[in-house]
């Protein structure tokens, strides 16, 4: 169909395609999700709830506190400043005039990179091994400095930190620790996350190289969704992708109505760049 369109009249098939979409996301991510870990066992949509209520429901998750952390993590994971990686894929690919499928399905790719989205997985993945290899849930704080010396001394970042535009801890993560304070009184997982807060920063400044410490979104999202029974990290992404289709489809909308170019990376000559070497 988006062949038949006019440039400009593109943003109106992908306003009602992104529509449909970000619709339709919460219910194929949760029939997923059933269909992978509670043997096929969907549940039908609420329409009474809310899109992140009902995203809880047909998870599976009835609880109020649930619910309120699904409304905080799909809004704070929906997108920052459209530089990342599964967000800038979305605009690369909208910019062919492909359609928001293609290019949302693009992005999810992108997404899925351990440098991206799948840390919040990675994160989580590493504590539980953390508390493996050290035989205990409630490390000291000297255990878990060795814990993280070894990662970093086998050649490993340390998941959950670091960020490539931001210098301060990610405000995501300080909203994600003010729910937990709220809501989740003594979680042996919650606390080592805290415990990573205080420790890691100084392992990473004393390395010299990196220019962001702190903990970016993806530090805390497992422990808590670990608290509330929501065990199989290996779906985390999936949630953080469902999220992220609001802001990079918004995004998309926009990028139509504004009429931005097919983006392209600059390309140079050989002359140029031996001109740049000779300099
Ligand atoms: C997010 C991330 C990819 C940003 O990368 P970046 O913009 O290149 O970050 P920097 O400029 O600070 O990197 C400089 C150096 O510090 C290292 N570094 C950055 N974060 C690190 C971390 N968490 N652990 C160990 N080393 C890290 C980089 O690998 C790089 O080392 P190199 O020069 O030997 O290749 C990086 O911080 C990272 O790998 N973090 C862990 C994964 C993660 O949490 N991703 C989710 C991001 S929201």
């Amino acid at each position: 169909m988006l062949k038949e369109c006019r440039k400009h009249d593109y943003w109106d098939a992908t306003y009602e395609d992104s529509m449909n979409l970000i619709a339709s996301l919460p219910q194929v991510a949760a029939h997923i999700y059933r269909r992978t870990y509670h043997n096929g066992d969907i549940i039908a949509p609420n329409p009474e709830e809310d899109w992140s209520g009902n995203f809880a429901h047909m998870l599976g998750f009835e609880g109020i506190d649930f619910k309120s952390l699904m409304r905080l993590y799909l809004t704070i994971h929906a997108d920052h400043e459209g530089g990342n990686a599964s967000a800038h894929t979305v605009h690369l690919v909208g910019s062919t005039l492909s359609d928001a499928y293609n290019s949302f399905a693009a992005g999810m790719n992108s997404l899925a990179g351990p440098l991206h989205g799948l840390a919040n997985q990675e994160v989580i993945k590493w504590v539980f091994e953390m508390i493996e290899t050290l035989g205990t849930r409630t490390p000291s704080d000297d255990q878990i400095k060795k814990y993280v010396q070894d990662t970093l001394d086998a050649g490993k970042v340390i998941p959950g930190y670091g960020h490539a535009v931001l210098r301060q801890p990610d405000p995501r993560f300080v909203a994600q620790r003010e729910f937990a304070r709220e809501y989740i009184k003594d979680s042996e997982i919650v606390n080592i996350v805290w415990q990573l807060f205080d420790i890691v920063p100084p392992i990473l400044q004393g390395l010299g190289k990196v220019k962001n410490p702190w903990p970016n979104v993806d530090a805390h999202s497992g422990a808590i969704l670990v608290h509330y029974g929501l065990n199989e990290y290996s779906f985390y992404t999936v949630l953080f992708g469902v999220s992220r289709g609001l802001g990079v489809l918004a995004a998309l909308c926009w990028s139509r109505a504004l009429g931005f170019p097919l983006e392209r990376p600059k390309s140079v000559t050989s002359e140029w760049l031996k001109t740049q070497l000779d300099k």
